[in-house]
């Protein structure tokens, strides 16, 4: 069994998640090819998977769905009819319709979707002052980490023979969750910046930004390209790099959503079969 794993980890939490995958997939017996498409580079020519038998993709859940570089880059795939699993880390708010849009996507390219699964993580926006999941993920997410693959792994081979099955689909439509990611532009007002402050030039947030929004020279995100993953602010080891202070937004996020500190916390990773 040949699987063909990707990724796309801005800050490291979808990252973490997927090595554990990958090893108890090996563990299990597979040959497993995993690799980093967050980079730019990574993304521009078309993978093909020809010689594996199974594709896995793992994503973190950025308003609602997976990442818009993601959703078009997964587009472009060939499935040819394999098998495929999918896995996504979010900050402990709004999961869905995420694993429902993105098992579309990867059906409209070719494959059958046998399994999905949720994994807490913390939440990028904590990079502005935020505090959700703040220890996330732990043990016992990486432990459903492991089960996910074990699952996933009998879907593959054909040992278990189910494919994934219905999944909540939220009402909303594919434009309003185009307009709800503009929360984004709403609470990151100052999108990654470091004020004209002198930094050493080390060039990583432009290295690790996955849409070539980062001016190095000028220390400046550009608005029509920036994706607000933070990629860049977590990347800067002189901590330079910043966005607006989002302290304020954090109990009227928690209020919005109808959740406390504790109750986020009480949230659980999952599988979906
Ligand atoms: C632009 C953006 C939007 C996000 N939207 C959500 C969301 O809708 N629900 C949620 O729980 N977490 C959300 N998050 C948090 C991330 O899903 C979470 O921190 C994820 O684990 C980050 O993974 P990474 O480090 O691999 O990039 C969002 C993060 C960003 C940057």
């Amino acid at each position: 069994m040949k699987i063909r794993m990707v990724f796309f980890s801005a800050t490291g939490v979808t990252e973490s998640v997927a090595r554990v995958i990958r090893d108890r997939f090996a563990d299990l017996g597979a040959e497993v090819v995993c690799s980093d498409i967050t980079p730019v580079e990574s993304r521009k020519e078309q993978m093909t998977l020809d010689g594996y038998d199974a594709f896995v993709i793992g994503a973190p859940i950025h308003s609602n769905r997976a990442p818009r570089v993601v959703r078009e880059w997964l587009g472009g795939l060939a499935g040819g009819g394999r098998k495929a699993a999918m896995f996504f880390t979010y900050g402990g708010f709004s999961v869905h319709p995420t694993h429902h849009s993105t098992r579309e996507i990867l059906a409209a390219s070719g494959f059958s979707v046998v399994s999905s699964a949720e994994f807490l993580g913390k939440h990028t926006f904590n990079l502005g002052g935020w505090a959700a999941m703040a220890d996330r993920p732990n043990d016992d997410d990486f432990a459903v980490a492991r089960l996910f693959a074990e699952k996933t792994y009998r879907r593959f081979t054909g040992e278990d023979p189910g494919v994934l099955g219905d999944l909540e689909k939220t009402a909303h439509s594919e434009e309003a969750l185009d307009n709800f990611e503009l929360f984004r532009f709403a609470a990151v007002t100052q999108l990654p910046t470091r004020d004209g402050m002198e930094c050493s030039m080390c060039m990583k947030c432009g290295d690790v930004c996955p849409t070539g929004a980062m001016d190095v020279q000028k220390g400046e995100a550009d608005r029509q390209r920036c994706i607000v993953c933070l990629g860049c602010v977590a990347a800067c080891p002189e901590g330079i790099l910043r966005i607006n202070d989002l302290r304020a937004l954090w109990p009227m996020k928690l209020q919005g959503e109808g959740e406390t500190e504790e109750s986020l916390n009480m949230k659980v990773s999952k599988v979906y079969l």
